[in-house]
């Protein structure tokens, strides 16, 4: 059998909580068919209060000899401040994203049967949110100056380039391809005049490669507002970094919670190794409590497994969240309970 060795990083707050379940249904998955090696790392909000170190160069050498990555979540106290300014969401989490070329962030959102959400008539929702993961305004090309002053002056510069832009939008089409055939850009061409003529410009010319695929576009600001009235009309999103972020907390709350929420930071050539991980935080409000719910984390590895080749056992391991989000109701359960209802219904299979 092969030998699937990853790395994880549970992270701080709720990142151990869910990664624990989600490793334990990954094994469940593929037993017989694979073995999950699992090496982890300390890596955290918690561990760089500790020891000052947050991800050195040879930390990454050592995680990018791993197949991928298995991330719960990273952040601490949002008041401490040692932690000011996102040092740890930067320095760990944007560090892997950018040193491993994660340039698709990939977000599916299925509204699954049995689910409740918000929205008194969802529809069929099902779509993913291609967000790019490299550039847009993450990349810290900013600065302050006169700081403190009443003239103070702070940039944070959106960098889009043609590279870029053109490989994740090529990606998105590709998969709008295997879906419904249905693309939307995201983006904000009425004032970001300069990205947005790129961002526009590019799908352009890679709609002419897709004949097939049906696309448009939405304004950010509308999309929002059709996200909450019509989210069924979506199949594929491609939008940037930060569209991407906000359009997908929202995703996930029209869908059942931010706790079903899935992510892949993919780098499709796989020069460098895919990190799976939720879309939601450390949540710090909940942090040791057994209350997160570990759904989203789970599904992570579904997207994992699909990445690194699984097909089969990515299917055993939706098939079996379907089937507990299906039966799951409103009764309360731990952590470890999800995970284990989840874990014997893969088991089962
Ligand atoms: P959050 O996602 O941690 O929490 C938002 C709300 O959702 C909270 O009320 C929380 O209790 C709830 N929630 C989140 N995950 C849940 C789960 N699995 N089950 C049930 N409820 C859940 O977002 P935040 O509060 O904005 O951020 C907290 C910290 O996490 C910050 O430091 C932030 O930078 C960091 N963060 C990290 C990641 C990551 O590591 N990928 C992602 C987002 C935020
Ligand atoms: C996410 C998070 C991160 C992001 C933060 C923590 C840097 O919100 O993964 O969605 O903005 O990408
Ligand atoms: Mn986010």
């Amino acid at each position: 059998t092969r030998t699937i060795d990853l790395a994880t990083i549970p992270g701080d707050g709720i990142g151990p909580e869910v990664v624990a379940e989600a490793i334990a249904v990954l094994r469940a998955a593929t037993a017989g068919e694979a073995e999950i090696a699992t090496t982890e790392y300390p890596f955290s909000a918690a561990h760089y209060l500790a020891t000052g170190a947050i991800l050195t160069d040879d930390d990454l050498a050592s995680l990018a000899r791993h197949e991928a990555i298995v991330l719960g979540a990273v952040g601490g106290d949002p008041r401490d401040p040692k932690l000011a300014g996102g040092i740890i969401e930067r320095g760990l989490l944007l560090r892997l994203r950018f040193a491993f070329d994660h340039y698709v962030n990939l977000r599916p959102t299925r509204l699954l049967p049995g689910v409740k959400s918000p929205l008194a008539a969802p529809g069929d929702v099902d779509f993913v949110v291609v967000r790019e993961g490299t550039e847009g305004p993450y990349v810290g090309n900013g600065g302050a100056i006169r700081v403190g002053t009443p003239h103070e002056i702070a940039n944070e510069v959106s960098v889009n380039t043609a590279y870029g832009v053109e490989r994740v939008v090529r990606y998105a089409f590709e998969l709008a391809e295997r879906r419904r055939k249905k693309l939307t850009l995201v983006h904000k061409t009425n004032v970001l005049t300069n990205a947005g003529t790129l961002w526009s410009r590019l799908v352009r010319a890679e709609a002419a490669n897709h004949p097939q695929v049906d696309w448009d576009y939405l304004h950010v600001d509308a999309a929002t507002i059709f996200l909450v009235t019509d989210p069924a009309r979506f199949d594929v999103i491609v939008t940037d970094n930060l569209f991407g972020d906000i359009l997908t907390d929202l995703a996930g709350a029209i869908s059942g919670g931010i706790g079903l929420a899935a992510s892949g930071n993919i780098n499709p050539d796989g020069a460098f190794p895919s990190m799976f991980e939720p879309v939601h935080g450390s949540a710090p409000d909940i942090a040791g409590q057994q209350k997160a719910d570990p759904t989203a984390a789970i599904l992570s590895t579904a997207l994992l497994l699909d990445h690194l080749g699984l097909p089969d056992a990515a299917r055993r391991i939706e098939a079996a969240v379907a089937a507990d989000l299906a039966e799951r109701g409103t009764a309360s359960r731990t952590t470890s309970q999800v995970g284990a209802a989840i874990t014997a219904r893969v088991s089962a299979h």
